[in-house]
């Protein structure tokens, strides 16, 4: 009498990848555009709340690339372009606040949510702001990004403040928060 053995189901572990890019090829133009058109059809994804296009999206982020200020990082599910974030550094004339960078423009297309890829999104700017002698990371979000509010929270992210009209979406005014976190030079970071 012959036995089969029952192998386990596999289950598929999504390789995340996170990088500052100072270049994109065609491919992951194209990737970048459509999680961006996703995220923005969504309800969600840099100011935009209706899709500009395609056309309009690449020569966006072609521009993103140009700015010296900008920072653009590209987050990755088993290689293909899902998310992206931009950190941005002060101008030159800002000598006042050359101790503190942006985060904005933050997005993981719905397509690839819940597999930790803007958690890892975000320490990966935190540690390139770290690096280059940054002390403050700043960002603000709309009251209604929850998911990114919880995350910016778990990251220990202190709220200081509100705007009462920071936006406007489908005619609806709302509210923006702003956050803060304090960036240690040996990783333990506070507020
Ligand atoms: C916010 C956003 C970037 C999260 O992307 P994601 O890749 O799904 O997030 P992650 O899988 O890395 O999750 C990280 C944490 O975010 C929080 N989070 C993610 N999805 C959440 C949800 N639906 N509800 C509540 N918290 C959520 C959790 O704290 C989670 O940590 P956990 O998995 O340990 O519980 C994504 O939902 C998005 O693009 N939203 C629309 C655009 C946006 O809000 N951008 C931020 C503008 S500032």
């Amino acid at each position: 009498m012959s036995s089969t053995l029952q192998q386990p189901p596999s289950v598929h572990v999504p390789k995340l990848h996170v990088e500052c890019v100072t270049a994109l090829s065609a491919d992951d133009l194209a990737a970048l555009c459509e999680a961006t058109n996703a995220a923005i059809l969504d309800g969600g994804g840099f100011g935009w709340i209706t899709p500009p296009g395609r056309q309009a999206l690449e020569r966006y982020f072609k521009g993103v690339l140009l700015v010296p200020e900008r920072d653009l990082f590209i987050g990755r599910v088993d290689g293909v372009i899902t998310g992206s974030a931009q950190l941005v550094r002060p101008s030159r004339n800002n000598e006042a606040q050359n101790h503190a960078v942006t985060f904005m423009h933050s997005f993981v297309a719905p397509y690839a949510r819940g597999q930790g890829l803007a958690r890892l999104m975000m320490e990966r700017v935190e540690d390139k702001a770290r690096a280059a002698g940054f002390r403050v990371l700043n960002l603000d979000v709309r009251e209604t990004q929850q998911a990114a509010i919880t995350l910016y929270e778990s990251m220990g992210y202190t709220r200081w403040g509100e705007h009462p009209a920071y936006a406007r979406v489908k005619g609806k005014i709302i509210r923006g928060f702003f956050y803060m976190k304090t960036l240690q030079r040996d990783g333990a970071d506070g507020h």
